[in-house]
């Protein structure tokens, strides 16, 4: 008997874990705790959201008392860490708040379990979902790998490196059993459309430009979010713990070669002429402190626990842009009110 809460999970990643965790382990029982920031959004959850051993509790993970409670009249067993503020742009605007809800909520949270669980640590797991950002930036060569030394450059970064210190910190100083995974970029359904692919995605289906920071020459390593959480998954019951797993879809594009890519399939997909989505492509001032190149070596994790990626980058781009096709109402409730004054906000007279 297993009871696990979930943070951040109505986000998106946090939405496909928990849609894994509750169907495919009808015994255990789900905790989703989200604050319901912009980022999250219960629509993600609506096919789960009446199942028997699902519970979602709108609260912050900055809140001591509330994790305490919960703790307490949950007896909860497993936490899987996904809260978080999870856009560079943003934390390049507003860093406080990266600090707060990923260093300080980290923490916090961190606190609720070791209370909990002091005394008894057995059959206990804190598994903190992070990010490869935490590496730095990659030249043409090389990878990641899970001895690489952290050098974050962003505040995003910077705030999620702490976060695993300190979870870290907690195994080593209280025995804490943790689990940590760094993986690469996500991409896939519910994706909030301020990131690169559901961003330029909405912005071709609307005749609208598609900014290209700088010459649009960085390189990010791609992976299908279902193909995440089913690493979290594996990783989260056979793992080791204290360990750290790289998870990552060895599939490097170029931010314009990608895009380019999105504009192809999707010229075909809405029946429009060759080559017309290309040209709303327009090169944008660059991101301030853009890191060049993030590339996972994702090894420990084969030869460990064999995980692979499923999905070929084509096929995984085409299931997400079909997506976003048919759930036009779910793109158009994201994309009104607040977005829209962070948009105009981001990208005018850039
Ligand atoms: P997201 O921004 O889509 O979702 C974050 C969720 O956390 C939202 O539901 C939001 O409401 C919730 N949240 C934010 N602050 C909170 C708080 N103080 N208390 C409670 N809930 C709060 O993020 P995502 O892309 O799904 O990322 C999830 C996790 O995975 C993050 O920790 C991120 O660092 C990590 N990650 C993301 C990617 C990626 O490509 N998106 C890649 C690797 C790792
Ligand atoms: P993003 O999706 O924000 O993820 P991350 O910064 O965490 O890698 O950005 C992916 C890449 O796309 C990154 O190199 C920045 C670039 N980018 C653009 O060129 N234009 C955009 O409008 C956005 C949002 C990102």
């Amino acid at each position: 008997m297993q009871t696990i809460l979930i943070t951040g999970g109505a986000g998106f990643i946090g939405s496909h874990l928990t849609r894994l965790f509750v169907t495919k382990y009808p015994s255990y029982q789900v905790i989703n705790l989200d604050a319901l920031t912009y980022a999250g959004n219960l629509e993600n959850l609506k096919d789960i959201e009446h199942a028997e051993n699902y519970q979602f509790v709108k609260g912050d993970i900055c809140d001591a008392a509330l994790l305490k409670k919960l703790f307490t009249d949950h007896a909860i067993t497993g936490v899987l860490h996904c809260a978080a503020e999870s856009h560079v742009d943003r934390s390049i605007s507003d860093p406080l708040a990266f600090v707060r809800t990923n260093v300080i909520g980290t923490v916090t949270l961190l606190h609720a379990a070791k209370e909990a669980w002091k005394g008894n640590m057995e059959g206990k797991l804190f598994y903190h979902i992070s990010t490869d950002e935490v590496y730095g930036s990659l030249g043409d060569e090389g990878f990641f790998t899970e001895s690489t030394a952290y050098d974050p450059r962003s505040p995003y970064s910077a705030s999620k490196a702490s976060s695993d210190h300190f979870v870290r910190a907690f195994h080593h100083t209280y025995h804490l059993p943790i689990k940590i995974s760094n993986c690469s970029n996500n991409y896939g359904p519910f994706h909030f459309p301020e990131k690169l692919i559901p961003l330029c995605i909405h912005n071709i289906i609307n005749n609208k430009p598609l900014p290209i920071y700088g010459k649009g020459e960085n390189v990010r390593d791609w992976l299908y979010v279902e193909d995440h959480v089913r690493a979290i998954d594996t990783i989260y019951h056979q793992g080791k713990i204290g360990e750290t797993y790289n998870i990552g879809g060895h599939n490097e594009w170029t931010n314009i070669a990608l895009v380019k890519e999105l504009c192809k399939q999707m010229d075909e997909k809405l029946n429009r002429t060759a080559g017309s989505n290309e040209q709303l492509i327009t090169y944008v001032t660059d991101r301030a402190g853009h890191d060049l190149r993030y590339a996972i070596d994702a090894t420990k994790l084969k030869d460990e626990l064999g995980w692979m990626p499923s999905l070929q980058f084509e096929e995984g781009l085409s299931k997400t842009i079909d997506w976003y096709l048919t759930n036009t109402e779910w793109l158009t409730n994201v994309t009104s009110g607040a977005y829209q004054q962070y948009y105009e906000g981001m990208y005018e007279g850039r």
